[in-house]
């Protein structure tokens, strides 16, 4: 089968195609033909050597595809199933372990950038029916992570502020979450263009964070000085101070991300004096998927997926994403 192999910190230039031969069945394993695969910021961390995998692995946790084959002691899937692959392969549900986050897909073991993929039933999910492989593709990773941030670490009721920042992945599957939720979402962007675009998605207000570098103000006169309930923090050490100086007092910040970098950043005494909580997210477990996968096909959203790349393209589609330009998604069509 064909599929690409990714060596950590080889860059982009070092995503290779290569022909690998079809593992053999394990009882409890499914063979899935992957028909599409999401890329995430994460993709580019572990291609740049910033990330903590080691060997060079089959890139990209996200996932999905038709079951082709199943082991004979699996009972949940049969051939023809549509299916999505958890980003740890072994956290069902429950709290976090070392050892049931040990297998995070296209990190420490092979992920779904292949033509096949071999996983224990444990690790799989139905597809929810109202969507494609592409828009199931996402599912993993980016919505589970945004599904966490807001409703399991970030405990948002309706009628909830929450403060998303940039346009990526993460905070774009965030916004469709957080307004079928009944939240209000705050975004800001580098772009009025993509700004326009959020608003056009559901975004009660949107603040463009270069002609308003000072965006964590525009936030607290969004909310009348209060301060939002809750940051889905993606931005890292540029943005932190900022989100939590635009929360209110003792509301929360879902540590997610840095794409403007992981270093240091957040002070204590910007989270003492308003009794504010950041807590770390890593992702999410298999129950959180199927709680998402759930409330999609429950509400109908579909994931807003910017642009679908074919499988001889994957190294063009990395570059996108590095580029940044994209909104929401982008995704790589495997196969036919
Ligand atoms: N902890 C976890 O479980 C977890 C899971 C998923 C992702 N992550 C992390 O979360 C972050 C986002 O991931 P993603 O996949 O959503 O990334 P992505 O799709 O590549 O989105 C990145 C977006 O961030 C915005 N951005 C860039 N610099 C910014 C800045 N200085 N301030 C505000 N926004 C900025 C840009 O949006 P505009 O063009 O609109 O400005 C950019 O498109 C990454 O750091 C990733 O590693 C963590």
């Amino acid at each position: 089968m064909q599929a690409y192999r990714i060596h950590p910190g080889s860059g982009i230039e070092g995503l290779e195609r290569v022909e690998l031969p079809r593992r053999t069945l394990g009882a409890d394993e499914v063979r899935i033909g992957v028909r599409a695969v999401a890329l995430n910021y994460r993709d580019l961390l572990i291609a740049r050597g910033q990330y903590s995998s080691g060997e060079a692995v089959i890139p990209c946790s996200d996932g999905a595809g038709e079951v082709l084959e199943v082991g004979a002691a699996v009972t949940r899937f049969k051939p023809g199933d549509g299916v999505v692959a958890a980003f740890f392969r072994d956290w069902i549900d429950g709290a976090p372990t070392a050892q049931n986050t040990a297998a995070a897909l296209g990190g420490g073991v092979d992920g779904m950038l292949a033509e096949e993929a071999v996983l224990p039933e444990h690790a799989l999910v139905a597809m929810p029916a109202h969507l494609d492989f592409v828009e199931a593709a996402t599912l993993p990773c980016t919505w589970v992570t945004a599904w966490n941030a807001l409703f399991v670490t970030g405990d948002a009721r309706p009628g909830a502020s929450v403060l998303l920042l940039g346009t990526g992945g993460v905070s774009i599957s965030a916004l469709q979450l957080a307004k079928a939720a009944g939240l209000r979402a705050i975004i800001t962007s580098g772009s009025d263009a993509k700004l326009d675009r959020a608003r056009a998605l559901g975004a009660d207000a949107g603040i463009n964070y270069r002609t308003h570098p000072d965006w964590d103000q525009e936030v607290l006169q969004l909310t009348g000085g209060r301060g939002v309930d809750l940051v889905v923090e993606v931005g890292g050490e540029g943005t932190a101070m900022r989100s939590a100086a635009a929360t209110r007092m003792g509301g929360t910040l879902a540590i997610v991300g840095g794409v403007s970098g992981f270093g240091s950043a957040l002070q204590p005494g910007a989270l003492i004096a308003g009794a504010k909580r950041a807590a770390g997210v890593y992702v999410g477990s298999r129950q959180m998927l199927e709680e998402v996968t759930r409330f999609l096909a429950l509400t109908g959203i579909r994931p807003q997926v910017d642009r679908v790349f074919a499988f001889a393209q994957a190294r063009e589609a990395y570059a996108h994403l590095a580029a940044g330009e994209h909104f929401g998604k982008l995704v790589v069509r495997v196969g036919a």
